[in-house]
């Protein structure tokens, strides 16, 4: 999530999960934002009747199997459109409404091992139903002047809704994306965040953990390119650098969530399969 339009979060989604799913991980998109940006990016033609997840937070006659569409190999997706927008203000007539996509994830039982949601650029309330069923938030952005001062925001709404609704909550981290690492102001504002992160060690809250994530994703054409095709970077251009950022970036995360997992496992054999 990223309550900043035009910072990546879409890219990261699609391509994370696209690593993710090449890692032979059964993966899950759900496409929060009602500009369908990542239904598009992995081609779901959006004029083709179909339910989407406008259906699976609004009216629970059905499963939400049935709206979800396959994409690639191991990577499914559960996609929207504009319909989307009107959930804004439906959702606030119903009972719980920041519970309805976590209560429609969990139906799913063990189909997929990782659900990575794309949020829209708002603090709404599609935003809170992300974050109320999420394990984990990842905010992609780029390393521009101010950019602490929306992350400090961020992290503010994040800490609200995991108070209010989701106590085990996490932000991982932040994800540069477009990253120019020969600019002398770039490296500063990456610097400034770090420290930040490093002082946010000292009390509880939901980033205790946070750091920048690596490898910073670059800024490179083809990943820009990928979405008009209704395609991956992995299928558009599997050696581009956007291909390499992304499957080094899903690699090191696997690494930690399967290490995190054992843990678990060892500790508490239920809790892991939660
Ligand atoms: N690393 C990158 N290099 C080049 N262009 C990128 C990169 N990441 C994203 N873009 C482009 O920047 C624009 C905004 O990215 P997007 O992922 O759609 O952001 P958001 O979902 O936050 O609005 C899109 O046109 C996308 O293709
Ligand atoms: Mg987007």
């Amino acid at each position: 999530m990223n309550q900043k339009g035009g910072v990546g979060k879409t890219t990261t989604t699609v391509n994370l999960a696209a690593a993710l799913a090449r890692a032979g991980r059964r993966t899950l998109i759900v496409d929060l934002d009602p500009q369908g940006h990542s239904s598009l990016h992995v081609g779901v033609d959006l004029n083709a009747p179909g339910r989407t997840v406008y259906d699976v937070l609004i009216d629970d006659s059905e499963p939400p199997s049935a709206a979800i569409r396959p994409a690639v190999e191991h990577l499914d997706i559960l996609p929207s459109t504009v319909d989307l927008a009107a959930a804004e203000s439906e959702l606030a007539t119903l009972p719980e409404p920041h519970r309805r996509l976590d209560r429609a994830l969990a139906s799913l039982g063990d189909r997929y091992e990782f659900i990575l949601i794309d949020c829209p650029p708002s603090l709404g309330h599609l935003t809170v139903n992300a974050l109320t069923a999420a394990r984990e938030v990842i905010i992609p952005m780029q390393a521009h002047f101010l950019a602490l001062q929306g992350v400090v925001k961020l992290l503010e709404t994040v800490r609200q809704v995991s108070q209010a609704y989701n106590p085990r909550l996490r932000v991982s981290g932040v994800v540069l994306c477009m990253h120019d690492t020969s600019s002398a102001h770039t490296r500063e504002v990456v610097a400034e965040l770090e420290s930040f992160f490093e002082q946010s060690r000292q009390a509880e809250s939901p980033w205790k953990f946070a750091r920048v994530l690596r490898p910073a994703i670059r800024r490179n054409i083809k990943l820009a390119e990928c979405p008009s095709f209704g395609q991956t970077i992995f299928q558009y251009a599997p050696q581009a650098p956007g291909a390499e950022d992304y499957a080094a970036l899903g690699a090191a995360l696997l690494k930690e969530w399967d290490a995190m997992l054992a843990r678990l496992q060892a500790n508490s054999p239920q809790d892991a399969t939660a």
